[in-house]
């Protein structure tokens, strides 16, 4: 299956020529860090327009609260323009402080797991990171971290370059980490996603998981939560959650 999927992928990479590039994913080596560190950095990057633009749709309590403070506003000054650069100071607020908790989020990453890669993900049998590489270069970037007691495993720091979306890459990399947490003995892979773009949410379901619950007003690593944060950022965390232990990975 995954054969199948990498196939189409390269087809549609190479947009109708004959020779077929090989998509490969393989655990990390130190050679590949700057790039890996590049992909999910850039990944993160586009969270801070879906927090702050797409993430209003989601938040009718932040909607209400902003026509409730112009509607003060406008009691108190009774100026029409009070409502009409409203827009304008909601879409600035928001993508500041989305910007702010997401360099925030990238800070504690680069001094932890994303920072220190070959410490983290090869030293442990529980962690690993794994890459999709097309023609030698790193195009995605996926990672594991096993939690051996609790009986589960997470899937992490998935991204995929931009120019390569859409070819089956994200689903070539679920598949390394469900086939490790299988080979693993691990019975379940859960992930948490506070992105509100599609891509991600349908990736995910069409890897077998399914949402087992949404955290309204998560507070990410990075936020601190000062009144500016409070009242312009605001995300869901969807928890998803799959049973690995039937899946038939082999030979796929
Ligand atoms: C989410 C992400 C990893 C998907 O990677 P990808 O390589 O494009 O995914 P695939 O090509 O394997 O897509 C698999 C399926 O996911 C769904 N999907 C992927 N991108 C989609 C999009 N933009 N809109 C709707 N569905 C999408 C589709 O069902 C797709 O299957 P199809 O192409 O046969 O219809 C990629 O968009 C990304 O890196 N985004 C930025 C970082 C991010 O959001 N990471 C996840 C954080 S939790």
């Amino acid at each position: 299956m995954q054969e199948k999927l990498l196939d189409s992928a390269a087809t549609k990479i190479l947009n109708g020529k004959n020779t077929k590039p090989t998509i490969v994913v393989h655990e990390f080596e130190p050679e590949d860090e700057v790039h890996v560190q590049r992909i999910f950095c850039e990944g993160m990057m586009e969270m801070i327009s879906d927090t702050a633009f797409r993430g209003l749709r989601h938040h009718p309590e932040s909607l209400l609260l902003y026509f409730t403070v112009a509607a003060v506003g406008l009691v108190i000054t009774t100026c029409w323009w009070v409502i009409a650069l409203l827009p304008a100071v909601v879409l600035c607020g928001r993508y500041f402080c989305s910007r702010r908790v997401i360099h925030g989020y990238l800070e504690k990453a680069m001094s932890s797991d994303m920072g220190h890669i070959e410490e983290f993900y090869t030293k442990s049998p529980d962690s690993r990171l794994w890459v999709a590489t097309l023609d030698g270069q790193v195009i995605g970037i996926v990672a594991a971290d096993g939690h051996k007691t609790e009986g589960f495993a997470e899937l992490k720091r998935m991204s995929v370059d931009r120019r390569y979306r859409r070819c089956g890459v994200g689903m070539a990399l679920g598949f390394k980490v469900l086939e490790f947490a299988l080979t693993q003995g691990y019975a379940t892979v859960v992930l948490g996603t506070t992105a509100y773009s599609p891509a991600a949410h349908q990736l995910y379901q069409r890897l077998g998981f399914q949402c087992s619950g949404i955290t309204n007003g998560y507070v990410p690593h990075g936020a601190t939560q000062s009144l500016l944060e409070r009242i312009f950022y605001r995300v869901c965390h969807h928890h998803y959650r799959l049973d690995v232990k039937n899946i038939p990975l082999n030979g796929h």
